[in-house]
Formats: structure tokens, C-alpha cells, sequence
């Protein structure tokens, strides 16, 4: 470890980090954060690597990150890469995106472990199998796939999409009957904005499909003039109860802009953390849902990622290539 941090950077994580939970972010551990951070930072230097970072990633990474955001700007940030390493602080399907859209570069994982258990509720196999079926009745049916999937999946989709622009991308497609995978939640979500006819796969996301209305219920009846931004991954009566259904990162824009001071965060708790970090003169409220897969990613792992180079994500080629050809159309339809 690097012990010649300067301490204004251990006294600047304190004072953003120990906004977010002053217990774990002590001055202690602010000064331990800190050499880790010039650590990596020094060997991002000697790797010519970029670190790029999901919004629901621990407030520490959000430090050495070179970008953070949504599923949709983190793909979009994946075809600007000029550095030789991308390091990818999210879960597993993100990296293997941003692998897709760099196939000459190393992308690593700093925990193989970070999947997501949504993207596991679909697999190629029984994709091509429902499709077939599916095809019978609707000879136009086209393949929505969330961006939370295998690439093996994407190689079976259409095109994909991430909560930013999924009724978007669906309305550009030139047929009527879609099957939307996996999320059965953002099905209904885009069913309700579009005349098109949406089948939904019988996934979910763990952590937004526990959310309740009780729960906003509760938070309004003490805090009437609360903003409610949920995310499309939780379920329709949620849904209904909020002022506005965003991404993770349409969540901090809104939050930014708008002109109410309190907020109620309905997704995963990290994104709370940033916008705790970010709009300090503003109150969050949050739902305390954590990602384990998300959460699996910490500062230390990320500098072992750089320090010995892994874990490295892989794709057969011909799968890269129909599984690419996914994202890209996404990428164009949403521009
Ligand atoms: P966003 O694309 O909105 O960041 O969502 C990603 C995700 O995994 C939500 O659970
Ligand atoms: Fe997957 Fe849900 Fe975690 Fe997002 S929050 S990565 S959808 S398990």
C-alpha cells in the first residue's frame, strides 16, 4: 500500500462519504480509502486503464471511477474508450457489454461473482424455444432484450434496451408483436406506453420487485411534499404511486433539476448514495435495498483487479458478433 496520501483527499472523502453513513465513514477509514484511491490511480496511470462505474456501486468506487452512470450511458461511454484496460465497476453483463463493444481490448471484472440474478431467469435455449412458439401466432415478432442479459441472450435478440429507453425502442421497431425479456415489470411498464402488443418473460429483479406501495404510503403520509422517483424494474402499484418513473441515472437529472428539496429514492440504495454525495443541499429518502451482486465490487478488489489484471471477461466470436449487433441498433434507435 502507498502510505503517502496527502490528507486533504482522506479529509474530501470524509466529508462527502460520511454523508452517506458517518459509522462506516469514519476519519479512520476515509485515511485507508484514501491510499487505496492513490493506489489505483497510479496504477491506472501504469495499465493505461479506465474504470467505469454503475451509479448502485459503493461510494468509494464512485472516487477512482472515471465514469458513472446508467446502463444505457455506460454502453454509450463503452464506444469512446481509448485506454487499453477497461476496469468494470457493475456486474457481469454490463462488462461483457462493454467487452462487446471492445472486442481488442481487456475489459475485467474485479468479482466474478457480480452477476445479476434477473439476467439468470433467461437463457438462450429457452429464448430460441418461446420464440419458435411465439412465431407461429405472430409471424412479425420481434425480440426486445433488456440490457440486463447474457450476451449468449443479446445473440438472440433483435435489439436491446435499458429502463432509459425501452418504451423508445420498442415504438421505433417496424412490428407489432414484441416478446420483451426478461423483465416482466418494465414489460408492463412499456405495455402501458405503447398500443404495440408486449409478451413479457416471468422475470424479475430481487431487489425492486420487493418494493411496496405500503412503503411510499407510509413515507407521503409523513412527508406529503416528497418526490417519489422509482425505477421501471419495480412492480405496476408501485409504479403507480410515483411522480416519476426513471432510470437510475434519469433519477439524478430529475433530482438536480427539479425545484423540490425532498425525495424518496425507490431502487437500490446507491443511487441514493450518489445523490447524497452529489446534491448535499437536498434530503433522500431511501428504501435501503441492497444489490448483492452490485455490492460484491469494493475498493480493494478494484485495485487487485488492476494490480494483477482480472478477472478477464471472454466471448466466443460469434456470439460477440450477433450479440453486439443488439446493443448497436439500440444505440442508433436511441439517439
Ligand atoms: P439502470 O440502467 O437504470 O442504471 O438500471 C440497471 C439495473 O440493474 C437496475 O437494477
Ligand atoms: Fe440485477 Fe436487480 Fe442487481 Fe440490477 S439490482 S443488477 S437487476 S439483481
Amino acid at each position: 500500500m502507498n502510505g503517502h496520501q496527502t490528507p486533504s483527499e482522506a479529509d474530501r472523502l470524509y466529508e462527502q462519504l460520511s454523508r452517506v453513513d458517518s459509522a462506516t465513514y469514519s476519519k479512520n477509514a476515509c485515511i485507508g480509502i484514501a491510499s487505496l484511491v492513490d493506489e489505483i490511480r497510479t496504477l491506472k496511470r501504469q495499465r493505461n486503464a479506465v474504470i467505469l462505474a454503475h451509479n448502485y456501486q459503493r461510494p468509494e468506487i464512485f472516487s477512482v471511477a472515471d465514469f458513472v452512470g446508467d446502463s444505457l450511458e455506460l454502453a454509450r461511454e463503452a464506444t469512446r474508450v481509448d485506454a487499453d484496460v477497461i476496469v468494470f465497476c457493475g456486474v457481469h453483463f454490463m462488462a461483457e457489454t462493454a467487452k462487446m463493444l471492445n472486442p481488442e481490448k481487456l475489459v475485467i471484472l474485479p468479482d466474478l461473482g457480480a452477476g445479476c440474478s434477473l439476467a439468470d431467469t433467461v437463457t438462450a435455449d429457452d429464448l430460441v424455444e418461446r420464440k419458435a412458439e411465439l412465431r407461429k401466432v405472430y409471424p412479425d415478432l420481434a425480440v426486445v432484450g433488456y440490457v440486463n442479459t447474457t450476451a449468449d441472450v443479446k445473440a438472440e435478440c433483435d435489439v436491446c434496451c435499458t429502463s432509459a429507453n425501452a418504451p423508445r425502442i420498442v415504438e421505433a421497431l417496424p412490428t407489432n408483436n414484441i416478446l420483451f425479456v426478461p423483465d416482466e415489470n418494465l414489460a408492463r411498464y412499456v405495455q402501458q406506453h405503447t398500443s404495440k402488443n408486449i409478451i413479457a418473460w416471468n422475470g424479475n429483479c430481487y431487489v425492486h420487485h420487493q418494493m411496496t406501495p405500503g412503503h411510499i404510503e407510509e413515507v407521503r403520509a409523513k412527508l406529503p411534499h416528497v418526490k417519489v422517483l422509482a425505477h421501471p424494474e419495480c412492480r405496476t402499484d408501485v409504479l403507480e404511486r410515483a411522480d416519476a418513473v426513471l432510470s437510475t441515472s434519469g433519477m439524478v437529472k430529475y433530482a438536480k433539476e427539479s425545484s423540490a428539496t425532498e425525495f424518496l429514492i425507490v431502487t437500490e440504495c446507491g443511487l441514493s448514495d450518489r445523490l447524497l454525495i452529489e446534491v448535499p443541499e437536498k434530503q433522500f429518502y431511501k428504501s435501503c435495498m441492497l444489490c448483492q451482486y452490485m455490492k460484491m465490487t469494493t475498493i480493494e478488489g478494484t485495485r487487485d483487479a488492476l494490480v494483477h489484471l482480472r478477472y478477464e471477461i471472454t466471448l466466443d466470436e460469434h456470439i460477440r458478433q450477433k450479440a453486439v449487433r443488439s446493443i448497436e441498433r439500440m444505440l442508433e434507435l436511441s439517439r
